[in-house]
């Protein structure tokens, strides 16, 4: 109660003690993805303060900030620009009903953003993340048909190892099993499809003979299904939380193509792949090149410092409904913080930031941060290092012979991110992966600490998996 009262009088919690805040959050605190058996009662580590590609932790400790966040501080922690816009913002303007009003930061960055999309792709809906992005998205696509007199066409094809979100809808359509184990789905609305995961493709085949497998899996799929139930495709241009998994040469081209076909929205969820990461505003067709119906987006274009996101919608499907004038059919959707005044004056600053210099530092870095990575290849315990601009992931095995990662699933990735704290360094640990997305403003020298600390955090690790008998690598 102390320190309860220590906050009131304060007025902020950093006027607590660490352990005070720890008491607190097992006590008060539920944070997210929790096991049952700790629901609620579970203490994380304490992260205080932050600058650049640095944060520091409870005890005071600096660290590399690996994951930049959740994929999402791309242009660095405490940039006082980000800081200031928000205050000017909020005492200019700090919210407005979006209901029958409407602010000017978010009309200003819907056009900013427009001129960076694909194709024709040049109106934008603002939410407050990216899984009501995502959810946005699918209710347009019900919406549209809807609309169209197919009520019919409003399956949903997702991937095995996607992540979308954890709204309902979003939610049913993520692919990594334990994300679905213990939760209930939308299933009835939702077809899954094979994760594009090359690592993984079946023993003997060529990279380009399973992308054939997957574009013909895709087109047995929308025969099998029909294209007339089918609305959308949804996909990650690099699926994030499934491991830094790449599309194979050309197969995202294939299947936008089918879905062109087939009238299939295609919707490219680039929620960590826009803003930077892949040193551009948008990966599609930047480093893809395909021309999505929808991109949605969120993280990035913040850089984490205020909650905001939203979907990117072709010309083409607004101009389809409002041909049809249907004189009762309502997008009955919108979110009160929809075109967030202060967050949309966040992504104005930040899009500033990342246009000058943030954008080209990435792309020039970009290759010498995956060369460094793809050194640690050598050591026994890891499997491959894979990435792209400046995302990748360390997937760890037991042997390379059979990439088995069962025996190591006892949590390797936080095996090595305790490790790695101890040294400096955060890793966002994934079972056997250990994914780094570091802020974008990170320079060769601190690719080579962040490098040299992880090689150091895994090389303890098959000492520790030695020493318990686990793995003889
Ligand atoms: C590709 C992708 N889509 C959607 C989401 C959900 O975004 P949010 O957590 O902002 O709701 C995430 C989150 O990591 C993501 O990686």
């Amino acid at each position: 109660m102390a320190a309860v009262k220590q906050i009131r009088e304060a007025g902020t919690a950093a006027a607590l003690a660490n352990h005070e805040t720890i008491d607190l959050a097992k006590r008060h605190l539920v944070q997210p993805w929790p096991y049952a058996g700790e629901i609620g009662a579970e203490a994380r580590s304490l992260i205080s303060g932050g600058e650049g590609i640095y944060i520091t932790d409870g005890e005071g400790k600096r660290l590399i900030d690996g994951p930049a966040g959740m994929w999402c501080v791309n242009v660095g922690h405490r940039r006082e620009e980000l800081a200031r816009v928000m205050y000017d913002q909020a005492m200019q303007l700090s919210y407005n009903t979006p209901w029958y009003t409407m602010n000017e930061p978010s009309a200003v960055l819907a056009e900013r953003i427009a001129a960076y999309a694909p194709g024709d792709l040049n109106h934008v809906f603002f939410t407050t993340g990216g899984s009501t992005a995502v959810e946005s998205a699918l209710r347009f696509m019900q919406f549209f048909n809807n609309a169209r007199g197919r009520s019919e066409k409003k399956l949903i094809l997702s991937r095995g190892g996607a992540y979308h979100g954890s709204t309902y809808l979003s939610a049913s359509l993520n692919g990594r099993p334990r994300d679905r184990d213990w939760m209930d789905g939308a299933d009835e609305l939702v077809v899954k499809l094979s994760s594009p995961d090359a690592f993984r493709r079946p023993k003997g085949m060529s990279v380009a003979a399973f992308a054939d497998m997957l574009v013909a899996e895709f087109e047995a799929t929308v025969l099998r299904v029909g294209a007339d139930k089918i609305g959308a495709f949804i996909g990650e241009p690099v699926q994030a939380s499934g491991g830094v998994i790449l599309p194979p040469e050309n197969y995202l081209r294939r299947i936008r193509k089918i879905c062109r076909d087939n009238e299939i929205l295609f919707i490219a969820d680039e929620v960590v792949t826009a803003f930077g990461r892949l040193g551009h505003v948008f990966a599609s067709q930047d480093v893809f090149d395909i021309d999505p119906d929808i991109i949605t987006f969120a993280k990035g274009v913040t850089s984490g410092y205020f909650p905001l996101g939203g979907m990117v919608i072709s010309e083409r499907l607004l101009e389809e409904l409002r041909r049809s004038n249907h004189p009762t059919a309502m997008y009955a959707h919108g979110l009160t913080y929809t075109s967030h005044p202060v967050g949309c004056a966040v992504a104005l600053t930040n899009l500033d930031l990342l246009e000058n210099g943030i954008l080209t530092h990435a792309q020039n870095v970009a290759p010498y941060f995956q060369q460094q990575l793809k050194t640690l290849e050598d050591l026994p315990l890891v499997g491959e290092v894979r990435g792209i601009g400046l995302m990748a992931c360390v997937e760890c095995v037991a042997d390379r012979e059979s990439k088995n990662p069962l025996q190591l699933d006892t949590n390797v990735g936080m095996r090595i991110d305790r490790h790695c704290h101890e040294l400096g360094l955060l890793v966002r640990p994934l079972i056997n992966m250990c994914v780094m997305s570091p802020p974008l403003v990170i320079t060769r020298d601190q690719i080579d600490d962040m490098v040299g600390i992880l090689r150091e955090g895994i090389s303890r690790t098959m000492d520790d998996l030695r020493h318990e008998g686990v793995w003889q690598g």
